[in-house]
């Protein structure tokens, strides 16, 4: 009796198996209409949508406050609410209400840092939170959505991805022709700024992973982009590296 119940069990796995692989594959081609997916969308549709409007915002208020480059920045403005829009159609086109009041939590605390330096005329500041952060944070987040994406909100975000790195090189020039006079500032607004950035990973970490996209590829995808503005604007290896130590400081 007992041969054959292992032969029985040995069956009843080899039989499960294929079946097993192929529902999987199954249910990758069609989450976007599970609940799941859905709920967790609501969350990550609103973020994108609230992140988008806050730069359209922010770049409104730098183009006050930098007046000789104001017809860019209100260019780069436009671009912006663009692309909120077509995140906003995104959220539509899956049938998913965007969670706009956790969205707006989420982006309190850059929110708040950018109205202060904002407030106080600090040009620096403004533009290391959304022309380095929130323009890296868009284009890791992007980046690892596109391969994941619903067909529809992969040729969005796939468009939407070429514009933030022209706004992350808006900030980069910007930085660099005054980076003997604003490198103390840019690294204190780092200090102040990137342990917020790597807080909003981990609270976004089980929904991004609900839609396929790894915390880790995020953090990856985030550091590169913006060490690499870092090291554009004219830093160190060495300082590239300290200042981005400082996001562990919220780990
Ligand atoms: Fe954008
Ligand atoms: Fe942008």
């Amino acid at each position: 009796m007992p041969k054959f119940g292992t032969i029985s069990n040995m069956d009843s796995q080899s039989e499960t198996k294929p079946e097993k692989v192929k529902s999987r594959n199954e249910t990758d081609q069609t989450n976007f209409e599970t609940a799941a997916y859905k709920d967790a969308y609501s969350r990550i549709n609103a973020i994108v949508i609230e992140g988008e409007q806050e730069a359209y915002k922010n770049y409104i208020k730098l183009a006050e406050m930098l007046p000789n480059d104001q017809d860019e920045l209100i260019k780069l403005s436009k671009m912006e609410n663009r692309h909120k829009k077509g995140f906003e159609a995104c959220g539509r086109n899956l049938h998913v209400k965007p969670d706009m009041e956790f969205a707006k939590k989420f982006f309190e605390p850059l929110h708040k840092n950018f109205q202060i330096a904002a407030a106080t005329g600090n040009v620096v500041a403004c533009l290391l939170i959304q022309s380095l952060i929130i323009e890296c944070f868009a284009i890791a987040a992007y980046n690892i959505y596109i391969p994941v994406a619903d067909p529809f909100a992969r040729k969005i975000t796939e468009s939407v991805v070429k514009d933030e790195y022209k706004h992350l090189n808006f900030g980069e020039v910007w930085l660099k022709e005054y980076f003997k006079d604003s490198k103390e500032e840019i690294q204190k607004a780092n200090r102040q700024n990137l342990p917020i950035v790597w807080k909003m990973l981990n609270q976004v970490e089980k929904d991004a992973k609900a839609l396929d996209m790894e915390k880790d590829a995020l953090i990856e995808d985030f550091m590169i982009a913006y060490g690499e503005a870092l090291d554009n604007i004219g830093f160190t290896t060495r300082e590239i590296m300290r200042m981005s130590a400082y996001g562990l400081v919220a780990a």
